[in-house]
């Protein structure tokens, strides 16, 4: 959104006050913030006792800066927590996960006590394979009920998750393998993709010719047909985990033990392992599910739209459900899988009282029109929100009155991968919401907007995001640099965490995020660095040089537009530009994910420089965003950008 459009969205004042109905029943309080931050650590400390601890943590906090302890003397287990206590409460025959699949027709309802013998069994089968504490196991899965319990057999062993999303390619799959040195796979031989088989397994094999230290491959059969086998290394999950004991008697570990990895793009070319440990990213998790989601466990249905190869699914998929002991939807397939209702038809199948995207997946649904989700009885939800992305005003109005009746509050959730929960966030009850703004910082979490110096902006102000004080759930680190991590976070305001993101406080104090102010993008949600792709790019023979931007895009958020210097070799002279193109994105699309494609590449004789040789990718953005050309004087040859503005207007009208 132009800052243009956000002031008349400003001076519109358009809010929304919680209905009577939902402030009588709502989990939230409005005494709720004076009691969180009146001392937040020991309010945090209350927190905690949401969790099954064996041995109850004496200690909250200890803070070294940037490397915190939370509960520290406490002990537990991640599974225990999500599955055995639910059983043990005598809650077996509650649903944990009503899963539909791609394919029209298919579906699976798995209880409490049945994720319990699964978890059990799958736990046997990693012990047999011989997973131990501290191991690391990589999952690269579709959406399917095995890639949960695979997570929590892992945990339930004291042993380290690191999903990669099953989108990414066999050479990114490697390159997380490798850096944190998984040991264990756990995949399946495909996926569906809108009704037909896409395999995953070869990617596996793929990955793991330059992954010599990897022992054992587990691969749960989804598509049927024929798999390339490596004797000795690869096992069925069937033959394994179905013959295995039904139960298992857990370990409990220290709350500091690693129980995640999460791979996740930065400024430079190499993605970091974001880690997060046990017990404090358990509490924050399950607290923030029970408020925002203003979760009735005895009732609610709900419906976390995400992929467990994020951040989103582990925490409000796997995590905070669990532990809040719900019962939830989990889907397989796409938007459109099965036609452009689907959607509106599992809401109206499953009676789902919350639903939680991404603002690109309520923009695609918004252009497939009205009609569709009309046609479908959606009277069961009462809770919408949104995560990934700032949501533009459009998209938000629409969501709440073509999804939500006008009834259903809307959280708009902002957090990272880092931050492991939500930090700031509407809470349905308390807050009047305004559509485009994430409101406020959770109780107990201290945020503040500043200027360049580090000073905290009036009202009214934009500036950067910063979080002031350490939180439960807060990464413990980038996994085997800890130097990364203090520089990436706690240097650019000494004390304080910066997390990338321009924000804006309205005249009423409340907080509008603005984007990614470094060279991080986010497309659809996803997040990719503008090095990444260009280091993708400049690893493909014919290209010499490569600049990428995040170019506003009206569904995707942003998207990826590439600016790239061929190397003037013989062949590439007698090929067809788009012959070229297609090549390098097919290129990026092997090298990262077909979700790094770019959208458009531009080929140019010569790229926009400072006399220092940078290249000055703010121009870049300005071509790619049609915006009319800045001061161009710094640049050692200003008639570039404009030859780069030229080719691109061709582009553009060549496609219309
Ligand atoms: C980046 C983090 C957190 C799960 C999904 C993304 C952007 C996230 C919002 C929001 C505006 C948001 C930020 C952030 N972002 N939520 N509600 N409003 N921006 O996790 O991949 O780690 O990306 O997503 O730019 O820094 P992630």
């Amino acid at each position: 959104m132009t800052e243009a459009k956000l002031e008349a969205w400003l001076d519109e004042k358009r809010a929304f006050a919680p209905s009577a109905a939902f402030v009588a029943t709502a989990n939230a309080k409005p005494s709720l913030y004076d009691e969180a931050n009146a001392d937040p650590v020991a309010w945090w400390r209350k927190q905690a006792e949401r969790l099954t601890w064996e041995k109850e943590p004496t200690s909250t906090l200890e803070w070294d800066l940037p490397f915190a302890k939370w509960y520290g003397d406490g002990t537990l287990n991640a599974s225990v927590n999500c599955v055995d206590r639910h059983v043990a409460a005598g809650n077996g025959d509650k649903v944990a996960y009503h899963w539909v699949a791609d394919i029209e027709g298919e579906s699976r309802t798995i209880t409490y006590a049945q994720l319990l013998k699964m978890v059990c069994q799958t736990t046997n089968a990693l012990v047999e394979l011989g997973v131990k504490k501290g191991d690391r196991v990589a999952i690269y899965m579709p959406m399917i009920p095995e890639a949960v319990v695979a997570m929590l057999a892992i945990a339930r062993l004291g042993a380290i998750h690191s999903v990669v999303f099953a989108g990414f390619s066999a050479d990114a799959l490697s390159s997380r393998i490798l850096d944190s040195d998984c040991q264990y796979v756990i995949t399946a031989d495909g996926a569906f993709r809108r009704g037909a088989p896409s395999p995953l397994k070869p990617a596996v094999d793929e990955a793991l010719q330059s992954c010599p230290n990897v022992k054992a491959v587990l691969v749960v059969r989804r598509t049927g047909g024929d798999v390339h086998w490596v004797e000795g290394r690869d096992h069925w999950w069937h033959e394994e985990v179905e013959r295995q004991s039904e139960s298992h008697t857990p370990e409990f570990f220290p709350a500091e033990q690693t129980l995640l990895i999460m791979y996740t793009s930065g400024t430079t070319a190499k993605p970091k392992g974001i880690f997060h440990t046990t017990g404090g990213y358990l509490t924050q998790c399950a607290t923030t599910y029970h408020y925002i989601f203003d979760v009735k466990p005895s009732s609610d249905v709900l419906w976390t739209a995400a992929d467990i190869g994020w951040i989103t699914g582990h925490s409000y998929i796997v995590y905070g459900p669990l532990v809040n002991g719900v019962t939830q939807i989990m889907y397989e397939g796409l938007p459109d899988s099965g036609g452009r209702d689907r959607w509106w038809r599992i809401v109206e199948e499953f009676k789902a009282t919350v639903l939680y995207t991404a603002p690109t997946t309520i923009r695609t649904l918004m252009k497939w029109g009205d009609e569709l989700p009309k046609g479908r009885d959606l009277s069961s939800l009462r809770l919408l929100g949104t995560v990934g992305e700032p949501i533009n005003p459009e998209a938000w109005m629409w969501y709440r009155e073509h999804v939500g009746g006008n009834r259903c509050p809307i959280v708009d959730t902002w957090w990272q991968t880092e931050t492991g929960s939500i930090m700031i966030t509407p809470l349905p009850g308390i807050t009047t919401t305004k559509p485009g703004a994430a409101m406020t910082p959770f109780p107990g979490i201290s945020a503040d907007v500043v200027d360049n110096e580090g000073n905290s902006v009036g009202n009214g102000e934009g500036g950067y995001l910063v979080i002031t004080a350490p939180w439960p759930a807060m990464t413990r680190g980038i996994y085997g640099d800890p130097e990364r991590f203090k520089a990436t976070y706690w240097e650019r305001f000494p004390g304080k965490y910066f997390a990338g993101d321009g924000a804006k406080r309205d005249e009423d104090g409340d907080l509008w995020l603005l984007g990614r102010i470094d060279d991080v993008m986010n497309i659809s949600g996803h997040r990719l660095s503008t090095t990444e792709v260009e280091h993708a790019l400049v690893g493909h023979p014919s290209v010499a040089e490569a600049a990428v931007v995040g170019a506003s895009d009206d569904t995707t958020g942003q998207a990826i537009v590439a600016f790239v210097t061929l190397k003037l070799s013989a062949e590439d002279a007698t090929k067809d530009q788009s012959g070229v193109i297609e090549e390098l994105r097919q290129h990026v699309a092997k090298v990262i994910s077909p979700i790094a494609k770019p959208r458009q590449i531009i080929l140019t004789p010569d790229l926009p420089k400072t006399r220092s040789g940078k290249i000055m990718r703010r121009l870049l953005r300005d071509v790619a965003e049609n915006r009319s050309l800045g001061d161009v004087t710094t640049l050692t040859d200003p008639t570039v950008v404009n030859m780069i503005a030229g080719l691109m207007q061709t582009e553009n009208s060549s496609e219309e």
